[in-house]
Parts: structure tokens; C-alpha cells; sequence
């Protein structure tokens, strides 16, 4: 992958990624499905053509991640605002990058959830706008679903069935994807979120945020074997998650040191906490494909492309025989690709969304009855 950026005078990143040098060259023939894909659930402001769910013909992030470092974490209000400004010219750039027009455009797909709900409004308004215009369908994707799919862009001969960690900012899910759109959720977080954990940790010991990729790079020049941080077994559900106890004991020798006078090191820690959440993150996930009988692991989510993770993932898939899947940094992080990719499944599958669909914040991943009750799942526009 190839990622052009420029940094425009409000701080904002806009970023444009391709497959290669030459650009995203693909071009479309009349049985070709081609979905153009919207994004806004957090503060990317996002847009995608994406051909037959693999082939990304335009992938643009427009990032506001910097205009949230100041406050330490994403200002809801800020982000939607950014939004507002953003994705149309996202979307021009997107269309006009995979060289076609509205007209050449099948159905329209955006994220409805989950996310921050005026973040989410403001792409949902846009898709249903566009899908309105151009007399195309609409349809809604689940955000962690984009996440999940995100693998088949890389990897055209990935097919479910397969185990997915899925590792964000607001989600920590081990999944088998038993067909496309079809997920059994065999553990999740009891509390934090991995990301939500790296963030916390790093706002702790100074390095700010966003913290998972500053803990990642500190982590490279520290020792991870310093510090022993707790991880957490939930005795009644084998592959759930919990990093608030982790977080914690970070913090609680912080404190501790601090009180002592003495000098924290920021390397130790960070190489020493994103060992433990690897560690079991990687746990879980073999185990998972081991009990399933499944020889196929991919990984998604933000935290997917922390370095310490792909690395001991590779090692123990190849030391148990399992093939591992795990997309370029730039598709494990939020983006409009990943979105399209989901959709086409859909779309095959006749999923339409009708006029009335909303933004849904806390979205259930796999809920099929509350996503078409969301959208009514409708025949309405095709
Ligand atoms: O998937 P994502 O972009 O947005 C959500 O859907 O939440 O994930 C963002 C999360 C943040 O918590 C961020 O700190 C974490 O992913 N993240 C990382 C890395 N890059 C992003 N965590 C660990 N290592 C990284 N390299
Ligand atoms: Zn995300």
C-alpha cells in the first residue's frame, strides 16, 4: 500500500491510499458491483469506491486525529463538525480517483453504527442523500464488520469460515466469521477495550495521544521484561477479555513512583504493558482457532497494526499451523475501504436499507434483527 499525504491549514491529514505506485488502476465492466463506501463513525471523515468487495479503486481519509490531541482523546462535537466540512470533498476525491461518476455507482454504503452518533449522522445523511439522487440502493454496515472485512482486500483468496480478533479503540472482540456477514462472538472485553487500554496508559505516563501508536514506538526501545503487569483469566468465559486490572496496576505504580521521587521509564513500561495485552490477545486467538478446528486467523481493528501483535501472532499461527491474515496498517486503522468490502457481501445477499435509516451508537455486532429494524429493511429505493 502507498499513502499520499498532505496536511491542510486546519491540521487536518488528508490521505489518499493506493495499491501501488501506479494508483488504483481496476476498471469496471457492466457485471461489475461497484459500491461507493462512507465512513465518519469516530474522527476519520471517509470515502471509498471498492469493485466486487476486494478491489479498492480510491481510498480516501481525510484524519482529525490531530486536532483531537490537545484535548487528549476525541471531542465528539469537534469531530462531527469536521465531518461536516470534510466528506464531500472526501467523496469528490474518491469518485474522481477511481476515474468514475455517480452514474457508474451501484449501491451506496456507509457506517451506521457503532460510533459517536453525531459522527455517524453526518455520513449517513450524505449516503442517504447521494442513494436518494442517483436512485441506487443504500446500505447500512456495522463498523466492526468493515473491520473484519478489511482482510478480504489483501487477501482475495481469504473465505470464511475463519477466526477474527478484533481489537479497537472501543471494541475487543474474538469472532468466528462463519460466513460473509454471518459472526458467532465468542469472547469480548468485560471492561476496557484494548485500545482504550493503550490510550489510557500512554495519557499516563506522558506520551499522549493517540496512545497506541506512541506506546508501540516507545515499546521498541524498552524492555519488555521489566515490569510483570497482571493478566486477567475471566474463569467463567475462557477467550473474554478484561485490561481495566492491567490499566490499573500501570497506574498504580506510576503513582507509586511518583510519590517516591523516583524517575519513570517510559520505554520499560510501554514494552512491558503491550506485552501483557499482546500476550493475551495472541493467547486467546490460537486457542480460539485450536478448539474451532479452524486453520485461519485474521486480525482487525486500530490496535491490529501495533507491531508487537502482528509479530507474535505470525510466530505462534506458523508454530500451530495456521495461516494468519492481517491487513496493511493503514486498513486495520478507520477507513472507507473496508466499509465497501463489507457492503458487496450485502449487497448479494439483497440487504437494502430504506429512507429511514438512522444512526444506531452502540450497534450489536451480528444483530441482524435490530439492523433491520434500524434500517427497515426495506425494498424501498431498488
Ligand atoms: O479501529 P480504530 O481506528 O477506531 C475504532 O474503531 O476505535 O482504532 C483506534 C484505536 C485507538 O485506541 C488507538 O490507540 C489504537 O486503535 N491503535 C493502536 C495502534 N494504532 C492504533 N494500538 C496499538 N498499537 C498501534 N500501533
Ligand atoms: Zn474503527
Amino acid at each position: 500500500m502507498k499513502v499520499d499525504k498532505k496536511i491542510e491549514d486546519d491540521g487536518v491529514i488528508f490521505m489518499s491510499v493506493k495499491n501501488s505506485e501506479e494508483g488504483n488502476s481496476e476498471k469496471i465492466n457492466d457485471e461489475d458491483v461497484t459500491i461507493l463506501a462512507i465512513e465518519s463513525s469516530c474522527d476519520e471523515s471517509a470515502a471509498a469506491v471498492v469493485k466486487n468487495g476486494r478491489e479498492v479503486l480510491s481510498n480516501i481519509i481525510s484524519s482529525q486525529i490531530s486536532l483531537h490531541t490537545i484535548y487528549g482523546g476525541v471531542v465528539p462535537e469537534i469531530a462531527s463538525r469536521k465531518h461536516v466540512e470534510k466528506m464531500n470533498g472526501c467523496i469528490r476525491a474518491a469518485l474522481d480517483e477511481a476515474n468514475v461518476t455517480l452514474e457508474d455507482i451501484d449501491a451506496v454504503a456507509v457506517t451506521y453504527g457503532p460510533g459517536l452518533v453525531g459522527a455517524l449522522l453526518v455520513g449517513v445523511s450524505e449516503a442517504k442523500a447521494i442513494a436518494y439522487a442517483i436512485n441506487k440502493p443504500l446500505i447500512g454496515v456495522h463498523h466492526i464488520e468493515g473491520h473484519i472485512s478489511a482482510n478480504f482486500i489483501e487477501n482475495k483468496e481469504l473465505e470464511p469460515p475463519f477466526v477474527c480478533l478484533v481489537a479497537s479503540g472501543g471494541h475487543s472482540h474474538l469472532v468466528v466469521v462463519k460466513d460473509y456477514g454471518e459472526y458467532e462472538i465468542i469472547g469480548q472485553t468485560r471492561d476496557d477495550a484494548a485500545g482504550e487500554a493503550f490510550d489510557k496508559v500512554a495519557r499516563a505516563i506522558g506520551l499522549g495521544y493517540p496512545g497506541g501508536p506512541k506506546i508501540d514506538k516507545a515499546a521498541k526501545e524498552g524492555n519488555p521484561d521489566v515490569f510483570t503487569f497482571p493478566q486477567a483469566k475471566i474463569a467463567d468465559a475462557e477467550y473474554d477479555f478484561s485490561f481495566s486490572g492491567l490499566k490499573s496496576s500501570v497506574l498504580n505504580y506510576i503513582n507509586q513512583a511518583k510519590m517516591q521521587g523516583n524517575e519513570i521509564n517510559q520505554a520499560d513500561i510501554a514494552a512491558s504493558f503491550q506485552k501483557a495485552v499482546v500476550e493475551v490477545l495472541v493467547d486467546h486467538s490460537i486457542r480460539a482457532c485450536s478448539q474451532y478446528g479452524i486453520k485461519k486467523l485474521a486480525i482487525a481493528g486500530g490496535v491490529a497494526s501495533n507491531s508487537g501483535l502482528r509479530e507474535l501472532m505470525e510466530k505462534e499461527c506458523a508454530d500451530n499451523g495456521i495461516q494468519f491474515y492481517r491487513p496493511s496498517p493503514v486498513l486495520c486503522t478507520d477507513n472507507a475501504a473496508m466499509i465497501g468490502a463489507a457492503a458487496y457481501y450485502e449487497y448479494k445477499k439483497g440487504v437494502r436499507f430504506g429512507m429511514d435509516m438512522n444512526a444506531v451508537p452502540n450497534l450489536p455486532l451480528g444483530d441482524r434483527e435490530r439492523r433491520f429494524h434500524a434500517g427497515k429493511h426495506s425494498n424501498s429505493m431498488n
